[in-house]
């Protein structure tokens, strides 16, 4: 078995043959109805605990979705009404679960929380997105990005605005699949420094470019994420907002990339904040192949995980 804790712990080859499964997968369901079971049933007889300790729409059901597609059972669970927190450890709730489930998907605060939870587990543990991290999403925009553009090795993805935990997959990414990477950003919102090391350290170009137009330049894929996230405080939306505003993704910035770069935003998006509506309804944005990818991405992750 396997846990999907982050990209940088997956190897490269892992990584791409779960984004080769999944196309395949989504190939084979070419126009079937959404809700109609897959040909192949890896997941019969299985159950999945899906846990959110934070709000989700794309995570919650194109989990919930995929699993069903594959024959198996879910059940969601939200943190408040576990036993989790309230002072049962993560250690103990880790094992208890894994004398009844098959699977364990947990999008929680900490990292410390994920990975206790990995440790103590004796069933695959899947990242469902932490403050740090948010792997799931990244193997669906790599997809993506694929599928419009083909391999996405060599290159160059622009970040424009928060240094957050999706950005951090990305620039893990970029290591893992061979692309380059840039942010742009205030520097007091700068990722961490070590998720950057990690893509050059694998050979990657990875640069922090404080000119947004700059940055773009030469730029496949420009990518954004909410300006405030859900494990930041709301007291800080102001600041982070004025900070921001000069990254936000427009046409103005679209068109200082190369003529076919694409847009991706993870979703959910605040029209014009972090992006306009004319880029995300315009004819470079993938955002709902994004999101459709989720699912199928998943269960690549989910089938690797179980070695089925
Ligand atoms: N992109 C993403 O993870 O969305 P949710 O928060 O809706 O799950
Ligand atoms: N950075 C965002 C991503 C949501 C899917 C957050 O953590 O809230």
């Amino acid at each position: 078995m396997n846990h999907f804790l982050d990209i940088d712990k997956t190897t490269p080859q892992d990584l791409r043959a779960m984004i080769d499964h999944a196309q395949s997968m989504k190939a084979a369901r070419n126009g079937r109805p959404k809700g109609s079971a897959d040909d192949e049933q890896p997941l019969k007889g299985r159950m999945v605990a899906l846990i959110f300790e934070k709000p989700s729409t794309r995570t919650r059901v194109s989990f919930d979705v995929g699993v069903r597609q594959m024959g198996g059972e879910t059940m969601v669970l939200s943190g408040a009404d576990m036993q989790l927190g309230h002072g049962e450890t993560i250690a103990d709730t880790a094992r208890v679960l894994s004398r009844y489930v098959d699977l364990i998907m947990i999008r929680t605060f900490e990292e410390a929380v994920l990975l206790e939870m990995a440790e103590h587990a004796t069933v695959p543990v899947i990242n469902g997105l932490t403050n740090r991290t948010h792997p799931c999403q990244i193997m669906a925009d790599v997809m993506t990005y694929e599928e419009h553009r083909g391999p996405i090795a060599g290159r160059k993805v622009v970040w424009s605005g928060d240094g957050n935990n999706v950005f951090a997959s990305w620039a893990q990414a970029a290591g893992q699949f061979g692309f380059d990477i840039a942010f742009t950003g205030p520097p007091t919102l700068d990722p961490e420094a070590a998720h950057l090391d990690f893509a050059r350290a694998k050979g990657s170009r990875a640069e922090i470019v404080r000119d947004p137009f700059q940055a773009v330049q030469g730029a496949d894929l420009i990518v954004t994420d909410t300006w405030v996230s859900m494990h930041d405080p709301q007291s800080a939306k102001e600041r982070r907002h004025n900070q921001l505003r000069p990254y936000q993704v427009n046409e103005r910035l679209m068109a200082a990339a190369k003529p076919d770069a694409l847009f991706m935003h993870c979703l959910p998006a605040h029209r014009e904040d972090e992006v306009t509506s004319a880029v995300m309804d315009g004819p470079q944005s993938v955002i709902f192949d994004e999101a459709e990818n989720r699912l199928h991405a998943q269960k690549a992750v989910i089938r690797w995980c179980l070695g089925v």
